[in-house]
């Protein structure tokens, strides 16, 4: 069992010609959890689903200060093929290859796969580690609907989940004594440093906004443009406001990546046009003061066009450092590896509030992530499978 090949096993599920598509509860990702619980119990593993639609493989009897690694299956849209699955791959690879040795953990070790990392589909990334945490109020995580209109509860009940115990999960969080991902790297910061692996530092404080506009839907041709009341308008100016605003503040990213405009005819002025911001700055937080910003001036061009604009936070999470003692002995483990810090959100970093956690990241040779160009090269995948190993080893000695 090689992570290589067990990515191998999986590349063609959820595959479109612009790249991987597995949302929370869809068939794609059905078919990965399948696939997941059959490798995981061909090694031993005993697989059992939690409270909240996370995955759990334990290596001996769940108990409380486990030694739990592991990410997730779910993509964005048109995603690629490491962010998520090479963690769950690289978790499973290291425990065979520490049972092929006769090893045998002092404690509990699990392998975990969140449900829903991406938001991809309900919208609040990180949703299965929230709802273990307590980080999202059950009841809005129930009703969190998709672009078809389902909702998170009944998308789970079809799942064979019951929603009514979605929540903050005691027991499985009580039994997790350390918690470690594997990941590929989302940036260039490991080619740089020409190193196949690193350590987590920090997570950015991050959060997503939907920005809903309304108007007057009317006819491309016979509305004249002085009579327009026209939401793309404004939608348009937070797109240009993001971009304008994020540039001027050191460590700020923001992104429109969604606009949806209704009813979305090439010769119809929009009636509304819902769009959603996702910001995030390093360092201090200052996410806020930088969605204020751009929310100002998306309400004057609302304003000057005659829109209605309606904004609401959908999720948020601030800066994360990963345990510190946790990140020595990484580091010391894996000769000195270098420490870096991620513009990305991670499963980790929402359990880092709760249990210690950490990181480890894979070099990405051509820096892009959340497109099909994501990469690692299989010497690296395999480099990073054995480093998730070593650590395994000495964390759960
Ligand atoms: C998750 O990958 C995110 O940072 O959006
Ligand atoms: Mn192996
Ligand atoms: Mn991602
Ligand atoms: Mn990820």
């Amino acid at each position: 069992m090689s992570a290589v090949g067990l990515l191998g096993e999986i590349a063609g599920v959820g595959r479109g010609r612009g790249g991987y598509s597995r949302h929370v509860f869809d068939r794609a990702e059905g078919e990965l959890r399948a696939w997941f619980a059959e490798r995981a119990e061909r090694i031993g593993l005993d697989v059992e689903t939690d409270r909240n639609g996370n995955l759990w493989a334990w290596w001996g009897t769940p108990g409380p200060d486990a030694l739990v690694t592991g990410s997730h299956l779910d993509s964005v849209p048109g995603g690629g093929a490491f962010d998520g699955p090479l963690g769950v791959v690289s978790a499973l690879d290291a425990v065979a290859a520490l049972q092929a040795e006769g090893f045998r953990p002092g404690k509990p070790l699990a392998v975990l796969v969140f449900a829903e990392e991406e938001g991809g589909r309900f919208g609040v990334p990180c949703l299965g580690s929230r709802l273990l945490t307590g980080s999202i109020d059950a009841g809005k995580a129930r009703a969190l609907r998709d672009q078809d209109g389902v909702t998170f509860a009944e998308a789970a009940a079809r799942a064979g989940f019951d929603p009514e115990r979605f929540g903050r999960d005691e027991v499985a969080l009580s039994r997790i004594g350390t918690f470690l991902e594997l990941h590929v790297e989302q940036g260039r910061g490991l080619v740089d440093l020409g190193s196949p692996v690193a350590v987590g530092s920090t997570v950015i404080a991050h959060g997503r906004w939907r920005f809903s506009f309304s108007g007057q839907g009317n006819h491309a041709g016979a509305t004249l443009m002085g009579d327009r009341h026209d939401p793309m308008v404004p939608a348009a100016a937070v797109v240009a406001a993001a971009r304008r605003i994020a540039s001027k503040v050191e460590g700020a990213r923001a992104t429109v990546g969604r606009l949806i405009p209704r009813p979305g005819g090439t010769n119809v002025i929009a009636s509304t046009v819902d769009l959603w911001l996702d910001a995030r700055v390093t360092g201090e937080d200052r996410v806020r003061p930088l969605v204020d910003e751009i929310a100002d001036a998306a309400g004057k061009a609302a304003a000057e066009e005659g829109c209605e604009i309606r904004l609401s936070e959908e999720s948020y999470g601030g800066t994360v450092a990963f345990d510190a003692g946790l990140r020595e002995e990484l580091r010391a483990l894996l000769g000195g590896a270098p420490e870096l810090p991620t513009g990305a959100g991670h499963d980790a970093a929402i359990l880092s509030g709760h249990t210690r956690a950490g990181m480890l990241y894979v070099r990405n040779p051509t820096g892009i992530s959340h497109a099909p160009e994501e990469f690692a090269e299989d010497e690296d995948v395999e480099h990073g499978a054995r480093a998730l190993a070593e650590a395994l080893r000495h964390l759960s000695t």
